[in-house]
């Protein structure tokens, strides 16, 4: 019987990382490479994406692979579930990382485009969606896996638009709230659908984190609006659920949806 430390361990299982060239997706990967996965990071930029997985092989000494994804297209969806294979023939971990706000042009749902409301559904609920369908095949044929999605707490609460109007910020968009409602819906039924299989699937859904982008008023508010007093950080807040997640240490846990959010989101 393993220890619980070894439980942790990740060496010889792959990993498959959407979007994680940088940011929150990137910390994820890392995450797994300190624990020895093999993992592949993907990308929309190809350069990108390798030049990901070089890092990680220079720092951890991992086996690693960049490879160019959308997932919201089907065909590159496919394309890469055949790289994979042919690369290590197994995924034994999907992060279902890409997506975000991209708070271009309006967010006000009454003044937002169509078309940008049509595109975030795309990017984080459709995409995350076709990985499910394509990786979870070869995991249930595996009989053994862990898929974890990225939501957000803004698929669990309403939020006053107060702080970002009074700190000249674009809002949360509501089709973002939408999507990533749906991805937290998506996680539990698909958890129904893969345990007969050995397939945990796990939602995680972060509050705020500071990317050093935001103005200062702004991180103060939000800081404000947490139990902790503080916004998340990159490099080390979201590091150690992800590992739970991926790991053996989780094999009793499937459909559950862990906020990473300092608390905010039941601070009153
Ligand atoms: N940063 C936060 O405060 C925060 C909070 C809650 C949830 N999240 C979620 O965490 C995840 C990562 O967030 P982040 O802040 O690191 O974002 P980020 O923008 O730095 O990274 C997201 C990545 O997804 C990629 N992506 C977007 N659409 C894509 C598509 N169609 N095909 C392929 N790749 C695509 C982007 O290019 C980017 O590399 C996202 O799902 C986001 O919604 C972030």
């Amino acid at each position: 019987m393993k220890s619980t430390f070894e439980k942790f361990q990740l060496k010889n299982k792959v990993a498959l990382v959407t979007g994680a060239s940088r940011d929150l997706g990137f910390d994820a990967c890392c995450a797994l490479a300190e624990a020895q996965a093999t993992v592949a990071i993907t990308s929309r930029s190809k350069q990108k994406a390798k030049d990901a997985a070089e890092k990680l092989t220079d720092t951890y000494g991992i086996d690693a692979i960049g490879l160019e994804l959308d997932h919201t297209n089907w065909n590159d969806v496919q394309r890469v579930k055949q790289d994979m294979l042919d690369w290590k023939g197994r995924i034994d971990i999907l992060i279902n990382n890409a997506g975000g706000g991209a708070l271009l042009g309006e967010t006000n749902l009454f003044k937002r485009e169509p078309k940008a409301i049509t595109s975030l559904i795309e990017s984080n609920l459709i995409g995350p969606l076709f990985m499910c369908k394509a990786i979870g095949e070869i995991m249930i044929k595996q009989k053994s896996g862990k898929i974890i999605n990225i939501a957000s707490i803004a698929g669990l609460v309403g939020r006053n638009r107060d702080m970002y109007h009074r700190n000249d910020k674009n809002e949360q968009a509501i089709d973002y709230a939408a999507a990533k409602g749906g991805v937290i819906a998506m996680t539990r039924d698909l958890a129904a659908l893969l345990a007969p299989y050995g397939v945990c699937v796990n939602a995680v859904s972060p509050g705020g984190f500071d990317k050093g982008e935001l103005p200062a008023s702004f991180v103060a508010d939000y800081s404000a609006a947490t139990m902790l007093g503080r916004m998340g950080k990159l490099d080390s807040d979201l590091k150690g659920i992800i590992l739970f997640l991926a790991s053996s240490a989780s094999d009793y846990v499937t459909a559950q949806n862990i906020i990473v959010d300092g608390g905010f989101t039941f601070s009153k």
